[in-house]
Order: structure tokens, then sequence, then C-alpha cells
């Protein structure tokens, strides 16, 4: 059996790379949602309170508690089958929101949203400040650069790259007036991040020699809990030495050519699974997402896949909230995805397509 895990494995021993991301206006959080409420605080702090955040309702639960624990009133605006919003829905937000609302906006699984120009001037004609989740979205290149359309745009690290946490915010303001406001207005201080790393980096390294001896190994939830590290990432130097100067464009193009490999290698018979379409000149997959067809068991799917050593899973973790308000059968209950990044071959990508024609043949009764 192969064994594909859900996500690049850090296999050196110890950080080589000498280069950071340069961006005049970056600033370095441990988790995406610390980099979101900052930034809120520091929108505050130069206009007014924010009455309400808008918020996909594909988001991951933790994002909503968090804010939540924050105290600020999240409401949901409902996604397409492309997982964008449509800009009718935009156009009725507009209407409903007022000045200095957040509206977050994510390019979901690496898919660049089509309409985010028009979708940024129908919120700026309405003072609505709007913000990119870039969680999914690998970046190829080291200098990130300004955003052009929103107020700020959120990278993740650790989401995209083997390395245990790290996120960054590029703000269109400049860099100095964020800073300075973080450090005069949001308490922080140093703890033993470092020290975490370098733990996880011995765990990370012996989970690959286990990898390589074909043994599964059991993902460890690293954010469980509510606010497990300080906002600011202060190991940050450490961990972005932890990925090699080459990951960077590996990590793109890989990505892009395991979707095509996936593309080729497997063409479902009837329509029992609908891949995820991407724009592959623009887009960059952060997981190969599936939707199965209506009315079929995700859990089955998933657990099939796990058992054969690929790690599969289900698509986001939505909250509470969304979940009871959406029909059993909708198609977020019906997302799977399967590994796409930039760990993994050509033979493993043929050996999971392998498996959904056995999946097919065996499962799917009109085959
Ligand atoms: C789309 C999206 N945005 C933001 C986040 C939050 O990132 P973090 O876990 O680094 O806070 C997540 C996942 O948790 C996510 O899936």
């Amino acid at each position: 059996m192969i064994v594909v895990p859900g996500n690049a494995v850090y296999n050196k021993f110890w950080p080589s790379s000498k280069k950071a991301i340069r961006s005049p206006h970056k600033r370095w959080f441990s988790y995406g949602r610390h980099a979101f409420v900052s930034y809120f605080k520091y929108l505050e702090h130069q206009f007014q309170k924010i009455n309400t955040v808008w918020v996909p309702d594909y988001i991951c639960h933790e994002v909503v508690n968090s804010f939540n624990a924050y105290n600020y009133e999240v409401k949901y605006y409902p996604l397409n089958d492309e997982l964008e919003p449509d800009l009718n829905t935009i156009a009725s937000i507009t209407k409903e929101a007022v000045p200095h609302d957040v509206f977050l906006l994510c390019h979901f699984y690496g898919k660049i949203v089509k309409n985010l120009k028009e979708i940024s001037s129908l919120l700026t004609s309405k003072q609505i400040h709007l913000i990119e989740d870039c969680v999914h979205l690998p970046f190829a290149n080291l200098e990130i650069s300004r955003p052009a359309h929103s107020a700020a745009r959120m990278f993740s690290f650790r989401k995209i790259y083997p390395v245990p946490y790290g996120s960054f915010l590029v703000t269109k303001d400049e860099q100095k007036k964020f800073t300075n406001f973080l450090s005069q207005h949001i308490e922080a201080h140093v703890d033993h991040q470092t020290a975490r790393v370098i733990r996880w980096m011995a765990r990370e390294y012996l989970k690959s020699l286990a990898l390589r001896f074909k043994i599964p190994v059991k993902r460890k939830y690293t954010n469980l809990s509510l606010d497990p590290l300080q906002p600011f990432n202060f190991a940050h130097p450490l961990v972005e030495r932890m990925i090699d100067q080459n990951d960077w464009h590996v990590c793109f193009s890989q990505r892009r050519e395991n979707y095509v490999l996936y593309q080729q290698y497997f063409k479902p018979q009837t329509d029992w699974i609908k891949p995820f379409e991407f724009d592959i000149q623009n887009d960059c997959p952060y997981q190969f997402p599936l939707t199965l067809a209506s009315g079929m068991e995700r859990k089955h799917f998933v657990s099939y896949f796990l058992k054969h050593g690929v790690a599969a899973q289900f698509g986001l973790a939505l909250h509470k909230n969304v979940l009871d308000r959406l029909p059993k059968d909708h198609h977020y209950n019906r997302h799977v995805t399967l590994p796409v990044h930039q760990g993994i071959s050509e033979k493993e990508v043929m050996y999971v397509c392998d498996l959904l024609k056995q999946y097919e043949e065996t499962f799917i009764s009109n085959y």
C-alpha cells in the first residue's frame, strides 16, 4: 500500500533556506484568525466600530468562533456551485450593510474569485472593507505585492508548506501604520514558540521516516482550542527558514501538475462524482475537491480512501449555525477532497486514481 499524506511533510532536519518573503506591507501572525481580528481592530481604530462581518457560509467554523469570541457580529452570505458569491448577492449585501462593515472574500481551494474587481468596486462604493482570505492560495513568489482590489490579503504558511504555523497579512496601507498600531494597541509577549517549533520539527522528521516505511501516521490537530498561541508569530524567522527556496516554485507548479494528472488518469464513467474546475493558468489547487452525486454518503468515500492510505478529507468544517440550516443533501455536505500538494509524485496520483476507479467499479451501481 502507498501512503499519501494530506499535506507535505517536513523532512529536513535543520532549516537551510535563508530567503525571507519580502513585502513592504507584510505582518506575521500565528494563525490566520489572529491576522483578521488584529486587522479589524486596526480598521476600528482608523474609522469606527465595525457593525457586521460578512463571511461566506462555507467558511471554516474556527474563523467564525474567533470572530464571535471577540464580539464581532457575523452574517453569512451564500456561494454558488463554484464557491464564489454572485454579483446579485453582493448587490443585495450592499443594500443591507452599513459603511465600515467588513466583507471577507475567500479564494476557496486556490480558485481565484472571477469577479474580484467588480465585487471590489460594488463594496468600496458603499465604504465596505473588503478583505481577501488567501489561506488556500499558494504563493509562488517571494515578493508578495500590495493588494490591488482589497484592503488586505491574508496568506497562510502552515496550510501550504510543511511548517507548524504562520500566517501573514499584506495590507494596502503602509506596513508602518499597521505595525505601529499593533505595537501600541494589541498586547503580545514572547512565549516559547521557538522551542515548540523545534519539537515540531523533530516530530515531523520522525513522521517522514515512518511514511518512508509505509507506516500510516495519524493526523494531529494543532488548533483544537480557540487561541492556543500568541497572535504574533515570534518564531517566524525560523519558520521561514524551514522552507527551501526552491519550494516556493515547486509548490505552485507541482500542485498544478498534480491536478492535471488527476484529470488525465481519472475520467468518471458516470456523473457520480464531479471534480471542481480550476483555470490552471491563474488558479493553483490547494486540494483536489470533488462533489459526490446527490444521495451519496461521503463518510463511506472518505473511509475507503483512508483505509487504503490516502488522506481523503471532507470539505471544510462548517459552523453549526450553517450546518443546522443546510439541507442534508446540500452540495457543501457532499464535498470531499484528495491530496494534490507538492509532496506527492505522479506515481502517488496514479495510485489515488486507481483507487477512484476501483471505488467506481465496486460501489457505483450504474457503472
Ligand atoms: C478558508 C479559511 N480561512 C481561514 C482559516 C483560518 O486560518 P487559521 O487556522 O490559520 O486561523 C481557515 C482554516 O482554519 C480556512 O479554511
